[in-house]
């Protein structure tokens, strides 16, 4: 991601800070992959320190129905890293006059920023389908002196009433881009959203839209957001981490383990693994041994298949591989990792995307490129 540069966002961030729009409860990490709320009232320096400076910010689980008296499980909403947001705003270009759409409204920040941005002579539209979130952001918009229509609604739907658009902006990662968005946007207009595979779920698309309602854009490296919740296949991790080793097909990998550590790098192959194996979840984990040592994990659901390797990135080669189900997804990563090397290992940057009503198609380097996938 851009740092934020000449376009001023760094001072616009100042300029509007964080902090009246973060809620009285924040969720900070728990144990075992678990979230913690702390309470502003109850905890006063812990919820400080929980928001102060450069790091993003959960202010909900589990779609805002954590299970009773326990941790909650799943972040659904928070306020992204400063840094994250100024990068947003700097590749969306929003200007005085503009109107913007906003899909994601959170705690309302974003959309504060872009109010402010766009002036009196702009407007901004921010759609939040969260209907607590939405009311709350409403309301702390309106205390703030920021002039923006929050709807609550699903935002794969962009807001007609609202079009067209000169800029449109999602918080929320896709892995399709709705045309709605596209047919919304003005000729000329910029969209700006969170993309990525199953696979790999970090990156940045910027798409200019053309006159026939056609869309074309490139990648660049990002971080990965939470879904847009009519893009998300679950809200709770459906396969467990439970893999019964003993009874998969075990092998031992010949790659290394930096050839691993690029495989799950989303500006190394990640990305580029992803288009290959759009719907294959892939999880890894820093390990109790050390950073450097990762549990790597690739999942297919709808056919119950999984590998599971376990890397020590600075030890040599030779990991264990234990691959169960129909497909065989650690084979499939590699031969895919094989493809990236053999084509003078691709960057994001160097990949873009066409969309039009009937499809949406990734390229290497250019939009006749022999080198496709369709995706969505
Ligand atoms: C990373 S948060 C947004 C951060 C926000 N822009 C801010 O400044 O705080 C992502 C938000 O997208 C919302 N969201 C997810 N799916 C959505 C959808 N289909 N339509 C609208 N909002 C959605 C979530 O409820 C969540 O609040």
């Amino acid at each position: 991601m851009t740092a934020p540069h000449a376009t001023g966002w760094r001072e616009l961030l100042a300029d509007v800070p964080r902090e009246p729009f973060l809620p009285d409860v924040v969720w900070i990490d728990g144990p075992d992959r678990t979230f913690l709320p702390v309470s502003r009232q109850r905890d006063p320096q812990r919820w400080a320190d929980a928001t102060c400076g450069d790091q993003p910010v959960i202010t909900q689980v589990d779609d805002g129905a954590p299970p009773p008296g326990q941790p909650g499980v799943v972040p659904t909403s928070s306020a992204s890293m400063p840094t994250v947001v100024a990068g947003m705003l700097d590749a969306l270009g929003a200007e005085a006059g503009h109107a913007v759409l906003e899909v994601g409204t959170g705690t309302g920040w974003n959309a504060a920023l872009l109010a402010r941005r766009v002036g009196p002579t702009g407007r901004v539209v921010s759609v939040e389908v969260d209907p607590a979130l939405a009311d709350t952001a409403r309301s702390v918009l309106a205390t703030a002196g920021a002039n923006v229509d929050v709807i609550t609604g699903d935002g794969e739907r962009g807001y007609p009433d609202g079009a067209p658009y000169d800029r449109i902006i999602a918080t929320a990662s896709v892995r399709a881009i709705p045309f709605a968005w596209v047919q919304q946007a003005r000729t000329g207009g910029v969209i700006v959203t969170p993309w990525g595979t199953d696979y790999c779920n970090s990156t940045l698309a910027r798409l200019v839209v053309g006159p026939a309602g056609v869309a074309f854009g490139r990648f660049r490296d990002g971080y990965s957001f939470m879904r847009l919740r009519s893009q998300r296949r679950y809200l709770v991790n459906p396969d467990g981490t439970d893999l019964d080793t003993a009874s998969a097909e075990h092998s031992i990998t010949d790659l290394d383990g930096r050839d691993v550590y690029r495989m799950i790098t989303a500006s190394e192959a990640a990305f580029a693994i992803g288009l290959r194996l759009p719907d294959c979840r892939m999880l890894f984990e820093e390990d109790r041994r050390g950073q450097r040592h990762h549990t790597v994990e690739l999942h297919h659901s709808s056919s119950g298949s999984w590998a599971l390797v376990d890397v020590d990135v600075d030890r040599g080669r030779g990991f264990d591989v234990y691959q169960a189900g129909a497909r065989r997804l650690w084979d499939e990563a590699v031969d895919a990792y094989r493809w990236w090397l053999a084509h003078d290992t691709p960057g994001v940057e160097r990949f873009g995307i066409t969309i039009t009503a009937a499809s949406q198609v990734v390229w290497l380097n250019d939009p006749a490129s022999e080198h496709h996938w369709i995706v969505g």
